[in-house]
């Protein structure tokens, strides 16, 4: 497991593991062991179950595994305190205040912005007739779109945009690119909070600051913690829903044409259940994050002792074919559909909302624009980006027509 080989096709592995051994101890590339939950009823309960904790001081290996769980270089940029590391009842009070700047109004309305922000990237290589999807498409988009929403001005834009780059191309590689980007990225967000302050506006991290739960408010350090992690959260995975979806479309024509056809006669009711499925199939996180055993347990008759991590393998559970009927085969039309792509329970993804939005018009753009999207490239050539949590391609080279 974790070779290169294992990237491009993880999905025959985990079916032996969820056949053979559901529950499985494994030592990950970092040298953390961790167990690792295949089956869906396994992994959807795992997600939920209140004794597993979040917080990496419960990990058993805390003291000497330092840095080893958990975003890189987030001790050093005080980003402990965040959504994806936290309990109840800390998680409910900040889960509830960010609730209230991150609403559904809010990422509705936000809808026309994303359609302009695809459309001017299409424009910048429509022409040409090649593009490579990831570089030029998948990537910026989030990155601009979630800048927008936090209200961070267009001018330090393209500064989120190489950071970000950072983060992208050290995943799995080196710690301390990561680190170093990650560092920049909260240093400039708690400068931003702090310059905000005295004049608040109608973007996110104005509703962040004004947040309040009982007379209580965000502290800038928190509001800066939140930021990252809406950024940190929102990016990759965004990134590699456009990729993985596109790439799935472009490998299943008769999938791709029917979504297609839909979208042409003006019927968008295909491209909802298409993003569900899109998720499912070969979604952007293959794990769920880092949880921790706090007292003994069992899941799938496999016990688990204290302090022992626990990874959720979202890529094999919504495969299961005790869930899921025909669950290797893309199927844009399953209505029957509750993945895991977004996790379960109490961190059920924040950003869903946003995400769907975003998978939506930028599939939607991007089929309506360029009908006769091909691959350019052998699939067996294609990159995937190594790391533990991600699952995205590093290119996808395509051709088309050129629209002038
Ligand atoms: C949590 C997936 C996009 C913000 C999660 C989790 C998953 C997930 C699986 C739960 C992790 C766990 O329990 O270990 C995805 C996917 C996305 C996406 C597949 C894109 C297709 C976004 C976006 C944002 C976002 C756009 C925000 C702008 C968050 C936050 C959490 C989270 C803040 C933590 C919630 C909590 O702990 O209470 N996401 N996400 N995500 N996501 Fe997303």
């Amino acid at each position: 497991m974790f070779t290169h080989a294992f990237a491009a096709d993880p999905y025959p592995a985990y079916a032996w593991l969820r056949e053979h051994a559901p529950v499985h101890r494994t030592v990950l590339p970092s040298g953390v062991e961790a167990w690792l939950v295949t089956r869906y009823a396994d992994a959807r309960e795992t997600l939920a179950d209140p004794r597993l904790s979040k917080n990496p001081l419960h990990h058993s290996e805390a003291a000497h595994g330092k840095g080893k769980v958990g975003i890189p270089g987030e001790r050093s940029a005080n980003l402990m305190t965040h959504l994806l590391n936290i309990d109840p009842p800390d998680h409910t009070r900040l889960r509830r205040l960010v609730s209230t700047a991150f609403t559904p109004r809010r990422v509705a309305a936000f809808e026309p912005r994303v359609r302009e922000l695809a459309d001017r990237l299409i424009d910048g290589f429509a022409g040409r007739g090649r593009a490579d999807l990831i570089h030029e498409f998948a990537f910026p988009l989030p990155i601009y779109a979630i800048c927008d929403m936090l209200g961070v001005p267009a001018e330090d834009q393209d500064d989120f945009r190489d950071w970000a780059g950072m983060m992208i191309r050290h995943g799995g590689g080196p710690r301390g690119g990561v680190g170093r980007a990650v560092k920049r990225m909260r240093a400039y967000l708690a400068d931003l909070i702090h310059r905000k302050r005295g004049d608040l506006g109608d973007d996110l991290i104005s509703g962040l600051i004004r947040a309040s739960d009982h007379g209580e408010h965000l502290t800038e350090n928190e509001a800066a913690a939140m930021a990252f992690i809406l950024l940190f959260a929102g990016f990759e995975t965004t990134v590699n829903l456009i990729g993985n979806g596109t790439y799935a479309l472009l490998r299943n024509p008769g999938q791709r044409r029917l979504l297609q056809d839909a979208l042409a006669a003006g019927d968008t009711g295909l491209l909802r259940t298409a993003v569900e499925e899109l998720l499912r199939y070969d979604g952007p996180v293959e794990l769920a994050t880092w949880r921790f055993a706090t007292e003994p347990l069992t899941i799938g008759g496999q016990r688990i002792g204290t302090g022992e991590p626990v990874l959720v393998v979202l890529a094999a559970a919504d495969r299961d074919p005790d869930r899921f009927g025909d669950p290797d085969t893309l199927d844009l039309t399953r209505r029957d559909n509750p993945h895991l792509g977004y996790g379960h329970g109490i961190h059920y993804c924040l950003g869903a909302p946003l995400a769907r939005l975003e998978g939506r018009t930028a599939l939607s753009s991007l089929l309506g624009r360029l009908p006769d999207l091909r691959l350019a490239a052998d699939p067996a050539e294609l990159r995937w980006r190594g790391g533990l949590i991600m699952r995205g391609l590093r290119e996808l080279p395509v051709e088309f027509e050129p629209v002038p």
